[in-house]
């Protein structure tokens, strides 16, 4: 018989060991019934949430998360900007009370991470920046920086609110009427401002694309953007300016301070400018395509602030350890954007607040594992660095 001849026995043999690899395969696959949508209880990592979000949500409403500009190199190396950290653990500590407690720009947290400003909750749950809000707040009185592009007014939402809510401001070129919005928000108790200053002109192909098609799943035909130029850039946020921002300083009586900042010259110039911290962004890889992921600017940005004031990062955190990561290299709080909002789009007010308690855990596990108890013994002596 020739080796190719299968034997009665070998096929038997063959077929039994199929068998057994995927009785085997199925026991160590929780989510072995990929036609299930898995549930609350079964998310281990904030990665999980983003399935059920694209498991849950019309596809326009998934990929509005997702996308970034361009061809979103950015977006990636917002991600890949972890790998060149290493966490170098440091023994023989005790961890067995571990701290993360801290205050910033005068709103206590019990640990230094936050909600980053996303619009249009609404369009991921019905109760959109409610549920958001609530769940934050549940899950540890973790402020929650309100959009300006929310789907909800933010007088009412921070009205329902019981934790404490921050603002985001989209400027408008009117400077009365930035005031007024500004005004509004202080009214009904933010007790901070950030004002992004990048995303001036941003181009997003994925959608693009969409329009090519006659009708996107959810059964609509997204609308084709009007530009007043030959070009791809729309004109909304083209105007910024330092001396526009010295104009609206006055108006804000709570501290304020600027978000979509990438350079140590900007935020020194943020200092300048009378602003009270700087916020460390890429929009999440929504501004400016082949821009460097905030993790390699965060170094050169917290030299300049020399402890001045504080430094919040965001874009591309999904767990404890990046969260980690930015604190050794000297940020104050690391905010969340897409996580949160696929806890809310997968379940709701429990998704936000399970995403939240599964980052805090992560991190003072990492806090633990690296021999650090405290945010005060977090360090640079903490990280390798090998940025590319
Ligand atoms: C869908 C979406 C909407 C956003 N909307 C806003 C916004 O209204 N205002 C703002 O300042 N930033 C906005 N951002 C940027 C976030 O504040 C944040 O910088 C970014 O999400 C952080 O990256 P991450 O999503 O990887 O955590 C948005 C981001 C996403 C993904």
């Amino acid at each position: 018989m020739s080796r190719f001849d299968p034997s009665r026995r070998r096929v038997l043999g063959g077929l039994g060991a199929l068998a057994g690899a995927s009785l085997l395969r199925g026991q160590q696959d929780p989510f072995r019934d990929h036609s299930r949508v898995p549930g609350l209880d079964e998310m281990v990592t904030t990665l999980d949430f983003e399935e059920v979000f694209r498991a849950k949500a019309p596809r326009e409403i998934y990929d509005y998360t997702s996308y970034a500009a361009e061809g979103e190199f950015t977006l990636r190396r917002n991600r890949e900007g972890f790998s060149w950290v290493d966490l170098v653990p440091r023994g023989v500590v005790d961890v067995s009370f571990i701290q993360t407690a801290t205050e910033i720009l005068g709103t206590k947290m019990a640990y230094p991470i936050m909600a980053s400003p996303t619009s249009g909750h609404g369009n991921l749950h019905k109760d959109g920046e409610y549920a958001t809000h609530q769940a934050t707040t549940e899950a540890s009185a973790t402020p929650y920086i309100v959009s300006n592009a929310s789907s909800f007014p933010f007088e009412k939402i921070a009205a329902a609110a019981t934790g404490p809510v921050w603002f985001q401001l989209y400027p408008r070129q009117s400077v009365d009427e930035t005031r007024e919005i500004l005004e509004k928000a202080q009214a009904a108790g933010c007790k901070a401002v950030a004002i992004t200053m990048d995303q001036q002109a941003t181009y997003y192909e994925r959608p693009g694309h969409y329009r090519n098609l006659v009708e996107t799943p959810g059964g609509r035909t997204p609308r084709r953007p009007t530009f007043h130029n030959p070009y791809r850039v729309p004109e909304g946020r083209l105007w910024y300016s330092w001396k526009f921002l010295d104009e609206i300083r006055p108006f804000v009586k709570v501290p304020f301070f600027a978000k979509g900042i990438l350079t140590a010259e900007d935020a020194e110039l943020c200092i300048e400018h009378g602003l009270n911290g700087v916020y460390v962004s890429n929009h999440g890889g929504r501004s400016v395509d082949y821009g460097p992921s905030t993790l390699e600017v965060l170094p050169e940005i917290v030299t300049a602030v020399r402890g001045r004031v504080p430094v919040i990062i965001d874009s591309g955190f999904r767990s404890g350890s990046d969260i980690l990561k930015a604190l050794a290299l000297g940020a104050s709080a690391v905010c969340v954007g897409r996580t949160a909002r696929w806890g809310l789009g997968a379940f709701g007010a429990p998704g936000v607040k399970r995403v939240f308690e599964i980052l805090q855990a992560e991190l003072v596990m990492a806090m633990a594992q690296t021999g650090r108890p405290t945010l005060a013994s977090i360090d640079r002596t903490l990280v390798k660095t090998r940025f590319r």
